[in-house]
């Protein structure tokens, strides 16, 4: 009997957990494709295929002419096999996919440096450009260690094509990559406004969802980390430990029940996934008066940037509505004062709220962001909380997320593909004069040797390679 109760109880589970993912698997993107690079078969992560970029697909392909796929030496278990193959460029070389969806579109980059006898991916030194934007300018495979790396952009995609291309630094170098996502973004996920953190001057910054964004940070506090099965993107979001400044005064609260999502107000679960509201890291006054303190997570970015800081709040920790009152801080300046989440969320509890700021890295090369009791701030309650926080690094006037070198300049750099095309066809022409003068010999009878010496060049190439070389040509 017992046992049948307790498995009547894990089928139940079974089925409450079913129906949590089914909600967050609601979100179906128009453009959506996953590409295994230099891989020959398609692979399977979290429910999630992969296809090779050697198959053919009307809608995405590969523009290409030297490139050559690499496979990983020795196997690491539990890595997914996306992180076993890499597709090596040693020309300017693009994906090209077609957009059915034109506006805000998301960009995963995965980069893993696995060892192989052939190649050391850590010699690798590139170029990304996606579209015009520039996404990573001279680019190492030598800083990857460890655990892939997955670089994530947004960005505004008005054309009926996205272009990823690759481009090694300098004639003698190579780019390489692991696996591609392009994925329309939901329509809400990056709205046209935001405040800018101006000193202490907050002031209207329009239009954030036409700049292109790089993922620099995303955080859930209080929490364990999120992986993409638990998050409707496919997002990871790492725990705050690490950016947090001191936990002195705060304590980290979970909780198990419904986040309530609401269709017109806050944020929607494609903002944040419930994994990241159902935990959160607080300041509360446990008697009489309120604790002066603030907590303050710190980030290191990069000078001369804007970044976009998201910050995402939901009263999980309140025991009744209205007695929540926090001010917020952006780089030490009052960003939003009285945040009152009762009001901000039409008076749901554990309803998710969000709020987005624009901020330039200063010298310091920290963006921090802080929560902290207010003058409305009341005693025997919460007083401060944060859920999430993301912070995206903007492009630059270059539309550059990567020094200031626009695209067309990067393109530049390498040299003309002249001297690709130039070797094969004087290697024809000889190749053809001498058959001529051969031709031209024998017919006269006059000369005895039968056959002439081919010029130099033409020693270098092998007619295999020249027919290869004469095929990229036309291509
Ligand atoms: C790339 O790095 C090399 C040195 O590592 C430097 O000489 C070169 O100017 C850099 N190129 C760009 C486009 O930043
Ligand atoms: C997804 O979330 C659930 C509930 O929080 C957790 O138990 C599970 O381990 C997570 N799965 C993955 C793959 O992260
Ligand atoms: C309230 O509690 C804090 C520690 O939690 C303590 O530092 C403070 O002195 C207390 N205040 C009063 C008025 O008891
Ligand atoms: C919280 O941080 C803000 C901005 O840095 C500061 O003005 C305020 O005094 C801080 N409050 C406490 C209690 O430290
Ligand atoms: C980002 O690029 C766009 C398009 O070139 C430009 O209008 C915008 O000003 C750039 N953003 C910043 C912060 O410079």
């Amino acid at each position: 009997m017992e046992t049948l109760l307790s498995r009547l109880g894990f089928s139940l589970f079974l089925l409450c957990t079913f129906a949590l993912y089914d909600l967050s698997s609601s979100f179906s993107p128009v453009d959506n494709y996953l590409i295994n690079c230099g891989a020959s078969l398609d692979s399977v992560v979290d429910n999630r295929r992969f296809v090779s970029d050697s198959s053919d697909s009307p809608d995405s392909h590969l523009s290409s002419a030297q490139t050559f796929s690499l496979c990983a030496g020795t196997l690491l278990p539990g890595l997914p096999q996306i992180y076993h193959t890499a597709r090596v460029f040693n020309a300017p070389s693009k994906y090209v996919f077609n957009v059915k969806d034109p506006g805000m579109h998301m960009v995963r980059l995965h980069f893993h440096r696995f060892s192989s006898s052939r190649l050391n991916l850590g010699n690798s030194h590139f170029h990304v450009l996606v579209n015009e934007l520039v996404a990573l300018t001279n680019f190492s495979g030598g800083n990857l260690v460890g655990t892939p790396k997955v670089m994530e952009y947004l960005l505004w995609v008005n054309s009926e094509k996205l272009e990823i291309t690759f481009v090694p630094a300098k004639k003698s170098n190579f780019a390489f990559v692991n696996a591609i996502e392009v994925i329309s973004a939901p329509k809400d996920l990056i709205l046209e406004t935001a405040q800018l953190v101006n000193g202490d001057e907050i002031e209207e910054f329009e239009g954030l969802n036409k700049q292109a964004f790089e993922v620099a940070y995303r955080v859930t506090v209080g929490g364990v980390k999120v992986t993409p099965f638990n998050d409707s993107l496919w997002r990871t979001w790492m725990p705050d430990d690490a950016y947090l400044k001191s936990s002195e005064g705060s304590t980290k609260v979970y909780f198990g029940g419904r986040i309530k999502y609401q269709d017109d107000v806050g944020a929607s679960r494609e903002v944040g996934p419930d994994n990241v509201y159902d935990s959160t890291r607080l300041i509360q006054s446990k008697n009489g008066s309120i604790p002066n303190v603030n907590l303050t997570w710190e980030f290191p970015v990069m000078e001369d940037y804007k970044y976009l800081v998201r910050m995402h709040f939901c009263d999980i920790a309140s025991i009744s509505l209205g007695l929540l009152f926090f001010n917020v801080y952006v780089n030490g300046h009052l960003a939003y004062k009285d945040l009152d989440l009762s009001a901000s969320t039409n008076y749901v509890l554990a309803s998710p709220f969000y709020v987005d700021f624009v901020v330039d890295a200063d010298h310091s090369g920290i963006v921090s962001v802080s929560v902290g009791p207010s003058s409305k701030s009341m005693a025997y309650t919460v007083d401060a909380l944060l859920n999430g926080v993301e912070i995206m690094k903007m492009n630059n006037s270059a539309f550059s997320l990567d020094g200031k070198l626009p695209a067309v300049m990067l393109l530049k750099c390498w040299p003309r593909r002249s001297v690709g095309i130039l070797l094969p066809l004087i290697a024809l022409l000889c190749l053809l004069l001498s058959f001529l003068a051969i031709m031209h010999r024998r017919k006269n009878k006059a000369d005895t040797v039968p056959w002439s010496k081919l010029p130099m060049d033409v020693h270098e190439i092998s007619p295999k390679q020249s027919k290869v070389q004469l095929s990229n040509m036309v291509t």
